[in-house]
């Protein structure tokens, strides 16, 4: 980043827009960018106005226009960073757009550059060709790691072994300098060392805050699925991809998977799986929140959730219901000027481009809400299709759900509740169990088949009252999807065969 930065500056670019939130941070890597170079630098707040860093002196502009004005006066070979400049773009008044127009020009000719400095990219059109934007990446483990050492120090803890530093960086990644140093801070005030545990929780917490991403604590693993044996079976084969031998080996990083299918099926359930299955954390993504009111918002939003994706990475990014997130993406350009479609599109391309291990797993019901562009080969590295689970595979799901309600599968009929129950999803099997556990309590007894059958007489499945659409999105996914079960465990396929 400070490589890339000093080119723009010693190409004589004039306006930088650096999105971050870590002011302390990218200011001192400004400074050390500044000494290099033998420039001059300054930093202009509203409430302190002009401030020299290089050589201290201090100028009274508080307003934004006037910090312009003297920005102009300040000699070649200055950099300036105007910290929150961003909030007077947000509705800009036509003689600041116009002011700092006339400086940028006016900087090219002089070696000056304006480095604006916010935590959220928000650029009037106007404007948008004046400014180089780039995103300040989140700190890496090194930077991290320095600030491991800063603590260990002032809090005159005993150095770490690399097994628990690891745990440490691992636990920390993806949070800001400042956020890892009040975890660190603490877990040292809490448990008086650094805990991997505690400081894992408050990034939980700390990436929560913009309501994007949410760090799930998954306890679901392969056993708790029921049948889709094709699907675990190619999960399981990736089990290993994100290690340090699969890189050496030569194995590209899987990009992701979607699963399509029936509501109820498990495919939720599967994503949640997924993560446990190559023990890396889960990230899951509310892909409706993406689309924020503000302009530029939006593409905002997907960069600092791809961020921080990365900076946690290895991770599984889980996108539920990804037809809700991008449904708008179709028909965008008349609705909302384009900006579904656009964010759609780089997410596209990260997906295409991604080097980074994050794995993701998105889960649609709805395909014709899609954009076929995401379903197109390439993007995902499968795409599985989940059906009404068969005979067998109800029996399993039986056995998992009784199990689940700390009951003994032994002590019911699983073959029987699996005919009873023909057309049923997983979700349906596991609430008509629940609604055989009320149905015995009232009673004062305990659940038995019999109970389950009384349940079962009443209970009508979605798929008889929806069986034409999940009919239509069968037929779809034909030569398009990958089942998630093989013929064998599918017995209706096999009737079919046999006929
Ligand atoms: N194959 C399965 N094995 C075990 N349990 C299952 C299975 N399918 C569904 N279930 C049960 O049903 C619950 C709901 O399933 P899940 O949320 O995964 O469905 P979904 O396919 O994501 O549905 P939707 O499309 O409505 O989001 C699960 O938490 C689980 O308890
Ligand atoms: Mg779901």
């Amino acid at each position: 980043m400070r490589q890339k930065i000093t080119n723009y500056i010693r190409a004589g670019y004039s306006g930088l827009y650096l999105v971050s939130a870590e002011e302390q941070r990218v200011e001192a890597e400004l400074k050390a960018i500044a000494d290099q170079l033998e420039f001059n630098l300054y930093v202009w707040s509203t409430t302190s106005g002009l401030i020299g860093v290089s050589k201290p002196s201090s100028r009274e502009c508080n307003d934004p226009l006037e910090a312009l004005i003297t920005f102009n006066e300040l000699p070649e070979k200055t950099i300036c960073v105007l910290r929150d400049f961003h909030l007077f773009l947000a509705d800009p008044n036509p003689i600041l757009i116009r002011q700092l127009k006339d400086v940028l020009q006016d900087a090219k000719t002089k070696n000056k550059t304006i480095i604006v400095l916010g935590c959220r990219l928000c650029l009037p059109p106007e404007l948008e060709r004046e400014f180089t934007v780039l995103e300040f990446a989140l700190p890496n483990k090194e930077q991290l790691s320095r600030v491991i050492d800063g603590i260990i120090e002032s809090a005159e803890l005993k150095p770490l072994e690399d097994d628990v530093r690891d745990s440490v960086l691992d636990a920390a990644s993806g949070l800001t300098t400042m956020e890892a140093e009040n975890a660190f801070a603490l877990s040292v005030v809490e448990k008086r060392h650094l805990s991997p545990a505690l400081i894992a929780k408050e990034k939980a917490q700390a990436v929560k805050k913009n309501g994007l991403l949410e760090i799930v604590e998954a306890k679901e693993s392969l056993e708790s699925i029921g049948g889709l044996d094709l699907l675990k079976d190619w999960l399981v084969q990736r089990k290993g991809a994100f290690s340090k031998k699969a890189a050496e080996y030569g194995l590209p990083t899987p990009k992701g998977v979607l699963i399509l299918g029936i509501p109820g099926t498990g495919k939720s359930l599967t994503a949640k799986a997924v993560a446990s299955v190559f023990d890396v954390p889960l990230l899951k993504l509310d892909a409706g929140r993406i689309f924020a009111g503000l302009v530029g918002q939006s593409e905002a939003n997907l960069r600092s959730v791809i961020q921080t994706a990365e900076a946690i990475a290895p991770a599984v990014l889980w996108i539920d219901e990804l037809e809700k997130g991008f449904a708008g993406s179709k028909s965008s350009g008349a609705t909302d000027g384009g900006t579904s479609a656009r964010v759609f599109g780089s997410f596209i391309s990260w997906m295409q481009e991604k080097k980074s291990p994050v794995f993701v797993v998105a889960t649609a019901n709805d395909v014709s809400q899609l954009p076929p562009e995401m379903l197109r080969k390439g993007r995902f590295d499968e795409m599985f299709f989940v059906d009404l689970p068969s005979q067998s595979e109800r029996e399993a799901i039986w056995g998992i759900q009784i199990a689940k309600y700390r009951r003994d599968p032994k002590e019911f009929d699983c073959v029987q509740l699996a005919r009873a129950t023909d057309g049923f999803t997983g979700s349906e099997i596991e609430s008509a169990f629940i609604d055989s556990l009320y149905l015995a309590f009232g009673n004062e007894k305990e659940p038995t088949d019999l109970v389950i059958a009384r349940v079962l007489n009443d209970y009508v499945p979605l798929s008889k009252l929806k069986a034409e659409q999940i009919g239509s999105l069968r037929n779809w996914s034909q030569g398009r999807a990958r089942p998630g079960t093989s013929p064998e465990q599918n017995e209706r396929k096999l009737r079919k065969l046999a006929a």
